[in-house]
């Protein structure tokens, strides 16, 4: 097991490039199934959850290989159609294969994801997608198979949420359907952009993606390509929150500002002064952050709900009493107890988070329950006296390249220690 040793109670200062982006590498890296040729990734993080994802993508037949931030995909003896049930449970979000393995064979197994740390995650919409383009589903003992072996054929499809996983899923499998798909009520985030700007690249003919509606012509077969992976808007965003609760002043590289949108204005109203370039942003945070009255999580363009946990950590300081309440997930609240045991005073009613901003915050050993909440364990020790060990920390490491790297280019005094038993699963 490894764990993080932070010495609390340091402004941040400094600066330093930010990742590329978790949530756009993994559809990217799905849909590479679909070309006839090699594909390379750049700017692909070193995280968990891409090293599980080429895991599946070896297992479904593919050769892969990795090159610091190059990662190259020849899916040519790609003809496996079944995510065995370990590798799905390592990575749920793994049903974003979905499209990509049935489009390319006409078949796919999958085992049902589960949920997760944060809620249910049921895929219907998935699969109302599936069907829609002309798909038959059986679901049954805990498994899902899809088939389709005269092809897929476009389809309206309107989404009742505006999902980012079925997004992906639809775009990918109707990317090489026979004929047009219209797909409305799409999510809209930048990872949704990109993979779209992926697919162009390989010979989709694609329209209106992060926008509401998306118009995809399907075409006969698609060419590898090379497409360089955009900037990790969560990871940037995390590290803002990092530096905004110490008093710090940072400057983040190569992201793109646009995509930080709602995060910005936050930052702003707790008293941050943001100024931002072309491509990079600088943080100035007062001596103390003034609270947040309301905080709601939405779909983008709204405020992200992968930022809520270190908002939440960096407002357990603010001067007053903040709420935020989460709309997109039914759990995502299960770090709050580990930031009480640093001194936070926090309650939670349902979806409704109320942070009582506290003086100071001291430092205790804590336990990373999820992704997210693991960050904001980070935000929260980063700010308190003394020191703060966080153990289960595989679980940051599935989305942050190396963060005690990046913070210590910040001046964070933050250590990754290897405790020596091996009860990581993923390690
Ligand atoms: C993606 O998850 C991201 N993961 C999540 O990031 C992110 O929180 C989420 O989008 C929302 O932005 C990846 O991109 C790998 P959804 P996804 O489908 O696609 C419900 C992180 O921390 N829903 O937009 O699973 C669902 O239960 C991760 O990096 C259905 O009801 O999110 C949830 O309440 C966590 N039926 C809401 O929609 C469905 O078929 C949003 O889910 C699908 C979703």
């Amino acid at each position: 097991m490894s764990e993080y040793v932070i010495e609390g109670g340091h402004r941040l200062f400094g600066e330093c490039d930010v990742q590329g982006a978790k949530n756009s590498a993994l559809p990217i890296l799905a849909a590479t199934l679909l070309c006839n040729g090699k594909s390379t990734i750049k700017n692909c993080p070193e995280i968990l959850d891409i090293r599980a994802t080429t895991k599946i993508l070896e297992f479904l037949g593919c050769r892969t290989e990795r090159k610091g931030h190059f990662l190259t995909v020849d899916p040519s003896s790609a003809d496996g159609c079944e995510i065995p049930e370990t590798l799905m449970r390592e990575m749920r979000s793994s049903v974003i294969f979905l499209g990509a393995i049935l489009a390319r064979n006409g078949k796919v197994r999958l085992s049902t994801p589960g949920g997760c740390e944060i809620g249910l995650r049921p895929i219907d919409l998935h699969l109302d997608g599936m069907r829609r383009l002309g798909a038959e589903i059986k679901e049954e003992f805990g498994h899902i198979e899809c088939s389709a072996p005269e092809g897929l054929k476009g389809a309206n499809i309107t989404l009742s949420f505006p999902s980012v996983g079925a997004t992906e899923n639809i775009i990918i499998a109707a990317s090489v359907a026979k004929g047009t798909t219209t797909l409305r009520n799409a999510a809209c985030e930048p990872e949704i952009s990109d993979l779209a700007d992926f697919l162009n690249s390989c010979g989709a003919r694609i329209s209106g993606a992060g926008q509401g509606t998306v118009v995809i012509e399907g075409v006969k077969s698609l060419n590898g390509t090379t497409h360089s992976v955009i900037t990790d808007r969560i990871a940037a965003a995390t590290y803002l929150c990092a530096a905004a609760v110490t008093g710090g002043e940072i400057k983040l590289n190569n992201i793109i500002p646009a995509h930080l949108g709602p995060m910005i204005e936050i930052f702003e109203d707790t008293g941050c002064k943001i100024r931002t370039e072309s491509n990079n942003i600088r943080l100035k945070a007062p001596e103390r952050l003034r609270s947040v009255k309301l905080i709601r999580t939405m779909p983008y363009p709204g405020f992200p709900t992968d930022i809520q946990a270190p908002v939440v950590a960096m407002l357990t300081k603010a001067d007053g009493t903040s709420v935020l309440i989460e709309t997109i997930f039914e759990n995502r609240y299960k770090y709050i107890g580990e930031l009480v045991r640093l001194g936070a005073r926090l309650r939670v009613d349902g979806r409704m988070a109320v942070i009582e901003g506290v003086e100071r915050l001291h430092g205790a050993r804590v336990r990373t329950t999820d992704l997210r909440g693991g960050a904001a364990l980070i935000v929260a020790g980063l700010a308190a006296q003394g020191t703060t060990v966080i153990s289960e920390i595989r679980h940051i490491e599935r989305g942050y390249e190396a963060p005690e790297k990046i913070l210590g280019m910040l001046s964070a005094n933050i250590k990754r220690i290897d405790t020596g038993e091996n009860t990581d699963e993923q390690e």
